[in-house]
C-alpha cells in the first residue's frame, strides 16, 4: 500500500526503508526494497511489519545506490515473503499499488508463451510483460510504454532495470505518486509525507502519466507517450513532523488534538466575531440546489449521513447518501442542478472518487470535503473544503471524523442561511453554539478518563456489543460499532434504536452490553423507551448521555457529558466512543494504530 523510490548518491537502502515507515499509517501486511549493485539487483523482504524487514537487512544489508521499496497490503494472494514486492523476473524489478484488473488474462497469454510465475499476486504480470517486450528488442521505454498500454486496472508502479543503474520509472493510474526533487538525487513515493525527510519540492504525477527518473531529474509522459510538464510545488504535508509526542499511539494523540483541530477548522469557517458561518464560495450555489447527493466510505461515509440529518433539517436540502461503492453502481438518477458532495480523509478512496467522477459525468457540480487538499479527489473537485486535521496516521479515524463534521455543519448551516431556511438569530445561535465545541471537548477528554477505563476493561471480555441511537446519534452508534470492531476485534453493531425490537433485540441477554448514545435532545424519551426493552430481557445498557439525560437515567452504567446543544452533540458524543474502543484495545494488547486487515488509504475498489 505504500511505493518508494530513491536514485540517489549513498547507498540507499536504510533511507528507503524511512520512507517507508512514514508510509505506515496506510496498513501493510508485508514489506520488500530492491536495489542494484554492481550491475545485479538485490532484494531483501519480509513478511508483518517493517522491523522484520529491518532484521533481515541488517543480516543481510543491501548496498546499491538507487532502489525501490514497497510495503504491500494483500489483494491476491496471501501476505506471504514470496508475494511481498518487489517482483523480480529477468532482471527487473517491480513494486506495485492498486489492482491490475486484466491481470488473469495477461498471466494466461504470458504462460502460453512461457513465463513461469513465481507469485500468486496480480503484479507480477506487469514485471513479464516487460521481459518479454525486453527480450524482442525492445528499448526499456518503449517497452514501458507498450506494457502500461496492456494493463486495465488502477496502479501505482515503480520500475528498475537491472541494466540500467541510474534510473527508476514509474507509473500512475489511480493511486497517487509523488515525484521528489533533492539534490542531485531524485525520490519517489505515495505521498509527500513519505518525502519529507529528503525533500518538499513535490511533482505530483496525474492518472495516466508515466515517468523516468534520473539523478538529473524526470521526464513525465502522458499515455499515449507524449512529453507533458507537471508543476513542481512545495508540499505542505511534507512541513508536518510526523511523532507521536506523549502519546502511546498515534490513535490516542489524535483523540486528543481534537479540540485543537477542529477550532482549527472552524477557524476556516465561521467568522467568531460576528457568529455569522463564511459564505459558502462560488462553485456550488446551495440557494438553488434542488438536491444533494453525498457518498464516502467508512467513518467519512458515517460523517456524511449525520451530514444528512443538518441538511434536511436546517437548509431543507433533501439529501441522498450511500457508501460509494454502491453509489458508484446504482445508476441513481441525478439532476445536472444539484450537486455531489464527497467526503473523504485520503481524498484517495477508489470508491469514493469513482462516485465523484460518476456525478461529474452527469453534469453535477462536485464539492469536496477532504483533508489531504493535495488530493486527487481535491483536485477533480470544483469547490474544495479542506477539513485542516493535520495527517491522521491512526488507521482509525478520530480527529478527521470530528472536523469533517465541524465543516458539514458549517456548511449545513450556511446553506440553510442562503435557502431562507435558517434566520440571523438562528445563524448567530448556532455559531456561538459551535465556537463552546473546542472548549467542551478538552473539559470531557479531561474528566472520562477513569470511567472509560473502568468500562472498557469491562468491555474488553465481551464477545459482542450493541450501540443504539436516534437521529444523529444513529450514525453515531454505528461508528461507535466501527471503531470497537476496527481496533479491538470485538463483534460489534450499531443500530438506529427503534429497529431494535426489529431484530437485534434477539441477541439481548445478561451478557450483551448495549451502549445506548442518547444526549437529553428531542429523541431522548423515546430512547428511554428502547432501553427500557433492553433492560427487561437483563441487557446491559451503558448510557453515554448528558447531564440531564444522567439525572433521569436508572439505567446501569452512565457516562455524563456537559450539556450541549443540539449541533455540536455530535463531536462531543464522538470522544467517550473513541476512547471506550481505543482503551478497550489498548486493554486487549492490539495493534491500536495498524489493526489487522485494515489499510488508511483504500485505492483499490
Ligand atoms: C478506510 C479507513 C477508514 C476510512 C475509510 C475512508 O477504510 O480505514 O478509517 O474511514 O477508509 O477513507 P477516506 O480516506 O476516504 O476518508
Amino acid at each position: 500500500c505504500g511505493i518508494v523510490g530513491i536514485v540517489g548518491k549513498q547507498p540507499v537502502s536504510t533511507r528507503l526503508v524511512d520512507a517507508l515507515k512514514r508510509l505506515e499509517y496506510r496498513g501493510y501486511d508485508s514489506a520488500g526494497v530492491a536495489t542494484i549493485d554492481d550491475g545485479a539487483l538485490h532484494r531483501r523482504r519480509a513478511e508483518g511489519k517493517l522491523v522484520n524487514l529491518e532484521a533481515r537487512l541488517k543480516e543481510q544489508p543491501l548496498v546499491g545506490t538507487i532502489g525501490i521499496g514497497h510495503t504491500r497490503w494483500a489483494t491476491h494472494g496471501a501476505p506471504t515473503e514470496r508475494n511481498a514486492h518487489p517482483h523480480f523476473t529477468d532482471g527487473i524489478a517491480v513494486v506495485h499499488n492498486g489492482i491490475i484488473e486484466n491481470f488473469a488474462e495477461l498471466k494466461d497469454e504470458l504462460a502460453v508463451a512461457g513465463a513461469e510465475f513465481q507469485t500468486e499476486t496480480d503484479t507480477e504480470v506487469v514485471a513479464h510483460l516487460l521481459a518479454r517486450f525486453r527480450r524482442d528488442g525492445t528499448g526499456r521505454l518503449e517497452a514501458m510504454f507498450a506494457m502500461l498500454r496492456r494493463l486495465r486496472g488502477a496502479y501505482a508502479l515503480a520500475v528498475l532495470f537491472e541494466d540500467d543503474p541510474s534510473t527508476i520509472m514509474a507509473a500512475r493510474n489511480g493511486p497517487p505518486l509523488a515525484i521528489g526533487h533533492g539534490n542531485g538525487e531524485m525520490f519517489l513515493g505515495s505521498d509527500a509525507i513519505a518525502l519529507a525527510p529528503f525533500t518538499n519540492q513535490i511533482t505530483y504525477l496525474v492518472d495516466g502519466d508515466w515517468a523516468v527518473i534520473d539523478n538529473s531529474g524526470v521526464l513525465i509522459f502522458d499515455i499515449d507517450g507524449n512529453v507533458v510538464s507537471r508543476p513542481r510545488q512545495v508540499s505542505s504535508d511534507a512541513a508536518f513532523m510526523v511523532d507521536k509526542g506523549n502519546h502511546r499511539h498515534f490513535m490516542e494523540k489524535e483523540i486528543y488534538e481534537q479540540p485543537e483541530v477542529v477550532a482549527h477548522a472552524l477557524g476556516h469557517y465561521v467568522n467568531f466575531i460576528d457568529n455569522r458561518v463564511a459564505p459558502v464560495s462560488g462553485a456550488i450555489d446551495f440557494a438553488k440546489l434542488p438536491s444533494l447527493a453525498i457518498s464516502a466510505c467508512g467513518t467519512a461515509y458515517l460523517a456524511g449521513l449525520i451530514g444528512k440529518y443538518w441538511f434536511e433539517r436546517y437548509a431543507r436540502l433533501p439529501v441522498e447518501i450511500d457508501v460509494a461503492s454502491e453509489f458508484r453502481y446504482r445508476e441513481i438518477p441525478l439532476s445536472r442542478q444539484s450537486a455531489g458532495l464527497f467526503i473523504s480523509q485520503s481524498g484517495e478512496t477508489a470508491d469514493t472518487l469513482a462516485s465523484l467522477r460518476y456525478c461529474k459525468e452527469h453534469g453535477l457540480k462536485i464539492g469536496a470535503i477532504v483533508n489531504a487538499r493535495e488530493s486527487t479527489i481535491a483536485r477533480e473537485s470544483d469547490a474544495v473544503f479542506p477539513i485542516l486535521a493535520g495527517p491522521e496516521i491512526g488507521v482509525a479515524s478520530t480527529k478527521a471524523f470530528t472536523c469533517q463534521l465541524a465543516v458539514l455543519a458549517t456548511l449545513a448551516i450556511g446553506a440553510g442561511k442562503v435557502r431562507g431556511n435558517v434566520s440571523d438569530e438562528e445563524e448567530q445561535a448556532l455559531v456561538r453554539s459551535l465556537a463552546e465545541m473546542p472548549r467542551i471537548m478538552s473539559q470531557v477528554l479531561n474528566s472520562i478518563q477513569p470511567k472509560i477505563e473502568l468500562l472498557s476493561r469491562e468491555l474488553s471480555k465481551c464477545p459482542n456489543v450493541l450501540y443504539l441511537g436516534r437521529g444523529t446519534s444513529f450514525p453515531l452508534a454505528v461508528e461507535g460499532a466501527l471503531k470497537l470492531k476496527e481496533i479491538s476485534y470485538i463483534h460489534a453493531e450499531g443500530y438506529a434504536a427503534g429497529e431494535l425490537k426489529h431484530g437485534p433485540i434477539a441477541l439481548v441477554d445478561e451478557n450483551m452490553p448495549v451502549i445506548v448514545i442518547a444526549p437529553h435532545d428531542r429523541f431522548f424519551d423515546k430512547t428511554v423507551s428502547n432501553m427500557q426493552e433492553v433492560a427487561a430481557r437483563g441487557g446491559r445498557i451503558i448510557l453515554i448521555t448528558d447531564e440531564r439525560g444522567a439525572a433521569v437515567s436508572k439505567f446501569g452504567m452512565t457516562i455524563a457529558l456537559p450539556n450541549v446543544d443540539e449541533i455540536i452533540a455530535p463531536m462531543i458524543f464522538s470522544l467517550p466512543i473513541q476512547l471506550l474502543a481505543y482503551n478497550t484495545a489498548v486493554f486487549l494488547g492490539t495493534d491500536v494504530d495498524q489493526p489487522r486487515n485494515l489499510a488508511k488509504s483504500v485505492t483499490v475498489e
